[in-house]
């Protein structure tokens, strides 16, 4: 019944594509976590994976992707939904 994810060791590859490789993904219950990284690196991709629960993402956890963009605002993202 952990609250926290942490894979030791993931790597991506989309279409030919090595989006990551050998790294580590650490998600811990409380925070918010962006993601910064080059256009085409991979973050969507990333998204979609946790999101379709490709990686070992306990039942327990709830997922929603919100896979469109929305304008800015001062709404949490709870609020937001
Ligand atoms: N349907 C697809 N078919 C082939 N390649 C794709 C497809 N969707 C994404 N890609 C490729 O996969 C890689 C990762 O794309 P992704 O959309 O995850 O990047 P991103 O970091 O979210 O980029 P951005 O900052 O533009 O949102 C890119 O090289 C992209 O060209
Ligand atoms: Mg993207």
């Amino acid at each position: 019944m952990s609250r926290d994810i942490h894979i030791e060791s993931l790597s991506v590859t989309f279409h030919g594509h090595d989006l990551i490789v050998d790294s580590e993904l650490e998600l811990n219950y409380g925070r918010r976590y962006g993601w910064l990284g080059l256009n085409g690196c991979g973050k969507s991709t990333l998204l979609t994976i946790i999101s379709c629960r490709e990686l070992p993402i306990p039942e327990h956890m709830d997922i929603y992707h919100l896979t469109r963009e929305i304008e800015a605002s001062d709404m949490s993202a709870l609020e937001a939904l």
